[in-house]
């Protein structure tokens, strides 16, 4: 790939703004918090910062229904502070990416309060419809949300349904409406105007539903979804917001979230420049069983078969190994207790080798992990926690064992405050109490210490991200893989005349030292004592030129 586009070369790290820093003790994550720490991310080596949402919101889903476009949550500062936020990160050459969340909006955004009155022209920005049934007491069809019970949620002021893949408090946009994409180009402009790289796109490919039919699919698992999983429309959408916004700015990026995306689809994504790169969910869903609730072991062979049907499948992946929505990646692909700082090492080395543009989630350059205990619902702050937990009460579940499951969907883990220090809420905040509590891994898991600890996560990342950055090979390379079977990951990037081999032992055993890896240069190992070419160590980890 031979274009010169930043997200190219640099890594992006993405904050989660009200667990990132908090500049003024009131225990929430703020903008002036992460200006303070823009030097921490300069010198960590990432190009690209995407911010989760910060946008004025009721917060139920944690900014990801949004109120108004065009304004500030207060709790993380105004818009003068983000002004101050993109003038300061590009002094330090880091680009800002914003979150996009336009499949729905809050039900508190001014478009849906006004589209409740059928005579509104806000009335069509949403699926209002009547309900089935004699009285129209039955939802207008079977689709069910993705995060918990029915798709539609019903509102006594006007007698109608309205349509919400997610919560009942984000309603879905209606993208048949024209007048919908007209007022979502006025949001991405104003924010590329103001010098915003780009965006992040929430949910991205499901925004535009064919039809109202029934689905088919499990009640369990978002039925309906054949209606409007990449529709037709929804790739004409993208297409239409890149020639209007993007195509006369130059470099500029549109990140994809995108559930159940398959290579084919996504080559359409890329090729028809509907966006630059997406996620898709392929390896997060590999340890998952039931719904999601349960977890099963990931074989290391299923794992690198995963990554590779897309390093091959796709000309440009974004890769990541966790995010707000994600547990934390070393108790789920590593040895968290055996094996913290080699596999958090192994697996950072495994994200930011691959082909791609590599994401790192805040914390995960210092192995932060998830809460040891169990959480209780009731002292959750996410939304799918309390929805998965009214659902439980419905069956005759031990109350012991609802816990434990209902703690394996809250997304709190990934979004407890970042470890600074060991100290008063681990340098996040001056409070003691913070908006989640602190992870008790502070002790073990802070960018304070790790600074100090030439073996650490946190300067192996460092060191990562440079080697990445300046190796045209690594960050420009074509992929090319090298069979191997058990723990053993290899693969090759290509670039022109320079090639770089990446060798992997995800893995706790020993393993013999490939003979294909011998003999040559070693640009960075997970470890500090070079190797000695007789075994691959525990979680060991190599790029070799
Ligand atoms: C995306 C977000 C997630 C949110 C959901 C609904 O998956 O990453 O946090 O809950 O969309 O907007
Ligand atoms: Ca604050």
């Amino acid at each position: 790939m031979k274009e010169n586009r930043a997200f190219q070369r640099g890594a992006v790290y993405q904050i989660y703004p009200r667990s990132f820093c908090d500049s003024n003790g009131d225990g929430i994550g703020d903008i002036p918090g992460i200006i303070s720490k823009l030097d921490y991310l300069k010198d960590l080596g990432v190009k690209i910062l995407w911010l989760s949402p910060i946008y004025k919101s009721p917060l139920f889903d944690m900014g990801y229904d949004v109120a108004d476009y065009f304004d500030i949550h207060p709790d993380y500062g105004t818009m003068e502070d983000f002004d101050n936020l993109l003038k300061e990160a590009a002094k330090r050459d880091l680009k800002i990416v914003m979150d996009l969340v336009v499949n729905h909006t809050s039900d508190e955004n001014e478009w849906f309060i006004q589209s409740k009155d059928p005579k509104s022209p806000y009335h069509a920005y949403y699926y209002w419809r009547k309900g089935k049934g004699k009285n129209g007491e039955l939802p207008p069809n079977n689709w069910t949300s993705q995060f918990t019970g029915p798709a539609w949620t019903y509102e006594p002021s006007n007698g109608m349904w309205y349509l919400h893949l997610f919560s009942k408090k984000q309603p879905d946009l209606d993208w048949h409406n024209p007048k919908v994409l007209e007022e979502v180009e006025k949001v991405i402009n104003f924010y590329l105007d103001k010098g915003v790289y780009g965006f992040r796109c929430d949910v991205i490919n499901q925004i535009y539903k064919d039809s109202l039919e029934d689905g088919k699919g499990h009640a369990q698992s978002g039925r309906g979804s054949e209606h409007y999983l990449m529709t037709e429309g929804n790739h004409r959408i993208l297409r239409q917001i890149h020639d209007d916004c993007f195509a006369h700015r130059g470099d500029r990026v549109m990140i994809g979230e995108t559930f159940n995306v398959d290579p084919e689809n996504g080559r359409r994504f890329l090729e028809n420049k509907e966006l630059d790169m997406f996620f898709h969910f392929d390896l997060m869903n590999l340890d998952k069983a039931l719904f999601g609730i349960l977890t099963k072991k990931v074989k290391t062979t299923k794992f690198k078969e995963t990554a590779f049907k897309w390093q091959k499948g796709v000309s440009w992946n974004a890769n990541y190994l966790e995010n707000h929505d994600q547990l934390r990646s070393i108790p789920r692909f590593g040895d968290e207790e055996h094996y913290w700082k080699e596999s958090g090492k192994c697996l950072g080395l495994f994200n930011v080798a691959l082909k791609g543009t590599p994401f790192i989630f805040e914390g995960q350059e210092i192995g932060m992990v998830n809460f040891k205990d169990i959480r209780d619902p009731e002292k959750s702050r996410d939304c799918v926690a309390w929805m998965v937990s009214d659902i439980m009460k419905k069956y005759p579940i031990p109350k012991g064992l609802k816990k434990k499951l209902i703690s394996r969907v809250d997304r709190d883990h990934e979004r407890a405050p970042m470890q600074w220090n060991n100290g008063v809420s681990a340098g996040f905040s001056s409070n003691s109490s913070t908006w989640i509590e602190v992870n008790e891994s502070k002790s073990f898991a802070n960018v304070e210490d790790e600074l100090k600890d030439p073996d650490s996560i946190l300067n192996f990342y460092r060191k990562l991200l440079r080697l990445h950055q300046n190796c045209d090979p690594l960050c420009l390379g074509e992929f090319e893989e090298i069979p191997t079977k058990g723990n053993l990951i290899a693969f090759k990037r290509i670039y022109e005349y320079q090639e770089v081999v990446v060798v992997i032992n995800l893995g706790k055993k020993e393993i013999p030292y490939p003979e294909f890896a011998k003999g040559k240069e070693c640009l960075i190992n997970t470890y500090l004592d070079p190797s000695k070419e007789k075994k691959l160590r525990p979680y060991e980890a190599l790029i070799l030129k």
